[in-house]
């Protein structure tokens, strides 16, 4: 999608086995359109050599504080200047302590020292390194400092312990950095979202349900949280990942989605209905499968909760917005829905467009009228819906 276009990144390489994790975040980051250029410290050096960032980033990688292609020999100070952020991966127990004491003792260390713009850190080290008050001290002073720390996470280490020290990979790593770029424009809010089908049981293995993939609601929360929103999703049965630093509440069926919201809702100042939630349920769901019978068989079905109208008819509601699917007269059956449910906004989208797929093309409804989207990427989709909501809601950008 391009989302780190036009960045220029330092990516700070440390001694530790986690720095052939870093020569994929590099690739990540170019493919994405960002220009990188890679300081290794001398033991990351060991780990995997200046020449694979080189090729990776197509620009000349950097070990030395005294390394003479830097024509005014300030390579401390150059290497960073129009940088929008220094990403150190891995950063091991000793750089973070070197970085906590502010020492600059090679060109890592000091540029970091002398930058003029973020600094994230994605520690990785044996799991006792990381426990050791010293390194857990250092780590609260660099956020103290302002300094960005992400992970580690939990798992088996190359060391063969099992705890906390594994680096992220690769793929979390780049996600976070390209929300830590997206403007902040629901800082502080609490967003609720419901994504994905329900599945209505006829009997332990039958059911009604619908085609949602679920990737609509779980972009908008990816969305939101990347936004500075605290998120929680409620999610009918999907096999999409959590988006990041996203709460996420598994439901199956209509009943169940709307007794999760009704727990969670009081505690949100934005509700977003995505799920494509079942209208109808079977009356009576047998225990024992049902045989197979010569004959037309009769399912009595009644209706389930709407979830979006008893949000929106709380006496304190929150900013509540709706989604309509549709297969023609979409303006026209969304804006139904917006009065009949008294929705400030509704989001209009073709099934055709929307449903299953990985992009999707929708209109935005509300009190002054309708804004076309153009057809793009969910999350991107996503990232638009939540500046809309963001100015709707008079939430202050960053
Ligand atoms: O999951 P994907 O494959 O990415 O597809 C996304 C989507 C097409 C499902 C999504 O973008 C979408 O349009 N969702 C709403 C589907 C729909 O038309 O719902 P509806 O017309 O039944 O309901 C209108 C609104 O009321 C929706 O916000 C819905 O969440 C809510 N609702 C409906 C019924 C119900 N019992 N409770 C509800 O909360």
């Amino acid at each position: 999608m391009a989302e780190l276009n036009g960045k220029n990144l330092v990516l700070g390489v440390t001694g530790g086995i986690a720095a052939y994790k870093a020569a994929e975040l590099a690739r990540l980051f170019v493919k994405d359109g960002a220009k990188v250029v890679a300081v290794l410290t001398e033991s990351g050096a060991r780990f995997v050599t200046p020449a694979t960032f080189q090729a990776l980033t197509g620009n000349p990688a950097w070990t030395d504080l005294w390394d003479a292609r830097m024509p005014d020999n300030m390579a401390h100070i150059d290497l960073t200047r129009g940088a929008d952020a220094i990403m150190v991966a891995p950063a091991s127990a000793d750089f973070l302590a070197k970085l906590a004491h502010g020492l600059a003792d090679d060109l890592l260390s000091t540029l970091c020292l002398a930058r003029d713009c973020p600094l994230i850190v994605a520690p990785a080290m044996n799991r006792q390194m990381w426990e050791n008050p010293a390194t857990q001290r250092n780590v609260k002073r660099l956020v103290e400092d302002g300094v960005i720390v992400l992970g580690p996470d939990s798992g088996e280490q190359a060391c063969g312990e099992t705890g906390m020290g594994r680096m992220l990979e690769a793929a979390g790593l780049f996600e976070e950095v390209v929300a830590f770029f997206q403007p902040k424009r629901l800082a502080g809010r609490r967003v609720l979202i419901t994504a994905g089908p329900t599945f209505e049981a006829l009997d332990p293995v039958r059911g009604l349900t619908n085609l949602s993939s679920g990737k609509m609601g779980f972009a908008l929360a990816r969305a939101a949280a990347e936004a500075g929103a605290s998120v929680t999703l409620v999610a009918g049965p999907v096999a999409q990942p959590t988006p990041r630093g996203v709460s996420r509440i598994d439901v199956v069926s209509a009943l169940e989605m709307h007794a999760a919201v009704m727990r969670q809702v009081a505690d949100c100042d934005i509700f977003i209905g995505v799920a494509a939630v079942a209208d109808y349920r079977p009356a009576r769901p047998v225990a024992d499968k049902i045989k197979k019978e010569d004959k037309p068989m009769e399912i009595t079905i009644e209706p389930n909760p709407d979830i979006l109208a008893e949000v929106a008819a709380r006496p304190q509601p929150p900013f509540c917005v709706g989604f309509a699917a549709e297969n023609r007269d979409l303006e026209k059956y969304a804006e139904g829905k917006r009065q009949k449910k008294k929705l400030p906004l509704v989001i209009g989208n073709l099934v055709q467009d929307g449903l299953g797929g990985d992009s999707n093309t929708v209109a935005l409804l509300d009190d002054r009228g309708r804004h076309q989207l153009a057809p793009a990427p969910k999350l991107e989709v996503a990232r638009a819906i939540i500046g809309h909501i963001a100015q709707m809601t008079g939430a202050r950008g960053k």
